[in-house]
């Protein structure tokens, strides 16, 4: 699509950083990711014996050390629409009398091999801070289950479940203090799908009862999967009328893709992904405001990615039920990294009511890695800006207000060129996080800095290529990495850029 860029004030994008001028802290649960039961994101994803880089529990070291780049922070299990079938007592005990089970979400065989134990197992290899994310079955299960698993995982011993846990090889109790209610319980494809009331009733009853076994979990009730479902809204409100004072969460799902070759609205999928977040805000708040209450419902975004689902619905339609087969693999762009990278700069503006986010997912599924059986693991364009953001973007969220020529989409009307953040890290250093829209020009930027001590660019790195559907692939692993950029400077509380066109950028000033 052609489009013109429109001849601002300047031609240049600006904006003011001061620290007087905040959005909020971010909590490093923003920086999560998933990890369901779907394709080969776990069979041969991050778990696969007999590969050649994998440990004694059959996990790929290969693999774990790419997710410790990547800097995951909490890990949502096992589904997505997996769990709404999800009997989670078949994945526990000895795995030779596991059942092989069919899994109508994505019509496959699930062997059971690997399970909640595994699981566990690979959170503590990580050895770094990710914390569990655990989804109960709300499909086809309720309030008995949920409590089942609840004391199977959590309880220290003395009862048939925790002892049976103990008996299983985990004599330690899991610990999971994060668990979703369910899964896209709105949506006509889930199986168990629920009208809001019926989904508002029976979380609100799962959630009273995991309260009663421990009141400190934390609880996220289903939200819309998507915004443009007919019931979205309502849905919520519905949902959080029933579930308020059980809950600390409602969940958004959101998943983007280039559709019909209009890739400039595609690069403006954040302004979706705002209005969504912004949307969904107002419901809790006018919830809290209608029940009187001062307790604010915070947003967890725990599905988000760029994913080419209208390729994945020729995909699903086999009723041979495979065991882990090659589903929603898609091989990420330079164009996909940027809208990737904007939709984080998205989460993070809004860092004060999202405080938990899932990047879905994280192995060979929609993923930021990619795996070959028997073969290589290796990251995809879109690992880049989440590792960058997950290393840099932790601290205080500075209110980013930002004056930049515009160019128009089809999708969304007029759209700033310029998409950005910053987050000023407690040791006073400030990351800023820009993305160039604009696929033909450079842009030129200016951010005037106000009650910061900066004195130097430590780096600024960008994320771009010449050509923009360039990817990273088994033969060419490494075609695509973020570059140097030079001629950045700061003088005279000043900061002076260029960002490459249709680029993501990192740049730190220290
Ligand atoms: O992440 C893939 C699928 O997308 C999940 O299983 C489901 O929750 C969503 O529709």
């Amino acid at each position: 699509m052609s489009r013109a860029v429109q001849p601002a004030s300047s031609g240049r994008a600006r904006f003011t950083l001061d620290p007087a001028f905040r959005v909020g802290t971010v909590d490093p649960r923003l920086f999560g990711s998933f990890v369901e039961h779907l394709g080969r994101c776990v069979y041969t994803g991050l778990y696969e014996p007999g590969h050649p880089s994998a440990d004694a529990n059959g996990l790929r070291t290969d693999v774990l050390d790419l997710v410790r780049e990547l800097g995951v922070t909490v890990i949502r299990y096992p589904g997505g629409n997996f769990v709404s079938g999800y009997r989670w007592e078949d994945s526990v005990g000895p795995v030779e009398e596991r059942p092989r089970r069919l899994d109508p979400a994505w019509r496959s065989t699930e062997t059971n091999r690997f399970g909640l134990s595994e699981f566990m197992g690979f959170l503590r290899e990580l050895g770094g801070p990710a914390e569990p994310m655990m989804a109960v079955n709300l499909g086809t299960r309720g309030v008995e289950d949920a409590l089942r698993l609840q004391e199977y995982a959590n309880h220290p011993s003395g009862t048939a479940l925790s002892d049976l846990r103990r008996a299983h090889g985990d004599k330690e109790p899991f610990g999971i203090r994060l668990w979703c209610l369910g899964n896209e319980m709105d949506g006509p494809w889930q199986t168990g799908h629920k009208t809001a009331e019926e989904y508002g009733r029976l979380a609100a009853e799962t959630a009273r009862a995991m309260r009663q076994l421990d009141p400190d979990v934390q609880l996220v009730a289903c939200g819309s999967s998507g915004r443009a479902m007919p019931t979205f809204a309502a849905w919520e409100a519905t949902v959080l009328a029933e579930t308020y004072d059980l809950v600390d969460y409602v969940s958004l799902h959101a998943y983007y893709e280039e559709l019909d070759g209009d890739r400039d609205s595609f690069l403006a999928s954040a302004v979706d992904m705002e209005t969504f977040i912004d949307a969904v805000v107002a419901t809790c708040d006018h919830i809290g405001a209608r029940l009187k209450s001062p307790k604010k419902i915070n947003l967890s975004f725990d599905e988000w990615n760029v994913w080419y689902q209208s390729r994945t619905e020729t995909q699903a339609g086999s009723l041979d039920w495979p065991e882990a087969p090659r589903l929603l693999e898609d091989n990420y762009t330079v164009t996909d990294a940027v809208v990737l990278g904007s939709l984080l700069i998205a989460l993070l503006r809004h860092a004060d009511r999202v405080t938990v986010a899932c990047l879905a997912q994280l192995v060979n599924v929609i993923a930021p890695i990619l795996t070959e059986p028997g073969g290589p693991a290796w990251r995809q364009t879109t690992f880049f800006p989440f590792a960058q953001a997950s290393r840099h973007g932790r601290g205080e969220v500075l209110d980013v207000r930002v004056a930049a020529p515009t160019y128009p989409t089809a999708k969304y009307g007029d759209v700033p060129l310029l998409h950005a953040t910053a987050v000023r890290a407690d040791d006073g250093t400030v990351t800023v996080f820009a993305v160039n829209r604009d696929q033909a020009r450079p842009l030129p930027l200016e951010v005037a800095l106000h009650g910061l001590e900066l004195s130097r660019i430590a780096e600024h790195t960008a994320l771009a290529d010449a050509d923009p559907d360039a990817r990273n692939t088994l033969a060419a692993p490494d075609r695509v990495t973020p570059h140097p950029v030079t001629g950045t400077t700061l003088a005279d509380g000043t900061l002076t850029a260029v960002l490459e066109p249709l680029s993501w950028n990192v740049i730190r000033l220290a």
